[in-house]
């Protein structure tokens, strides 16, 4: 069975709706392995042979985060910086991490309609997630279509559990690709 590592990136977990519903739908999965990365480095002292180990232990990574100015929370750019060393992930003998597949999996504030040219957030989210599809290619990784959720203050209580349903039936897809 394919395994799954969802490093998750939310430095306010109490105050999260959506993110805080996701991660509920996916907890216990069998070959899911479910990291918080804030709760884990409160201070942001990654221990980057732990997460390398976990990388290699996993054939599908997920980024799961809320949209923060247009990229991820803090941590997970701090995850890419000392995780994804040269020579482990990239460069010369950097290939431990080839042929693995990542998803990114995130909420944005703003509808779908502000992504685009004359919108309000002039880029498409695809344009924008490029650091991360590039991180991963560089890497010898594929990046997979994101799970992505829009204009997520105006979601009703249902459509919040309809999210995490749907979350959970990405993951477990995953989990057999
Ligand atoms: C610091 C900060 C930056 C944000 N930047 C963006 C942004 O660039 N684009 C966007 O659509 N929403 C942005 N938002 C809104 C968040 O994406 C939204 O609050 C989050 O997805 C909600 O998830 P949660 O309920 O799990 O906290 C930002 C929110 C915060 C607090």
């Amino acid at each position: 069975m394919t395994r799954v590592l969802i490093l998750f990136a939310h430095p306010a977990l109490h105050r999260s709706r959506i993110n805080a519903a996701l991660i509920e739908a996916v907890q216990g999965m069998e070959g899911v392995t479910f990291r918080d990365l804030y709760e884990e480095y409160p201070n942001l002292n990654i221990d980057f042979e732990t997460e390398q180990e976990l990388l290699l232990e996993h054939d599908i990574i997920v980024w799961q985060h809320p949209f923060y100015w247009y990229s991820a929370p803090a941590i997970l750019k701090e995850w890419l910086d000392v995780v994804l060393e040269y020579g482990f992930a990239y460069g010369e003998g950097g290939t431990r991490l080839a042929g693995k597949k990542v998803m990114s999996a995130l909420t944005t504030g703003g509808p779908a309609e502000a992504y685009q040219r004359g919108g309000y957030n002039h880029y498409t989210l695809k344009e924008l997630l490029a650091p991360f599809d590039q991180t991963a290619r560089l890497c010898g990784m594929e990046y997979l279509e994101p799970f992505v959720i829009q204009n997520v203050r105006q979601l009703t209580n249902e459509e919040v559990q309809k999210w995490a349903a749907l979350y959970r039936q990405r993951v477990l897809e995953l989990r057999n690709l």
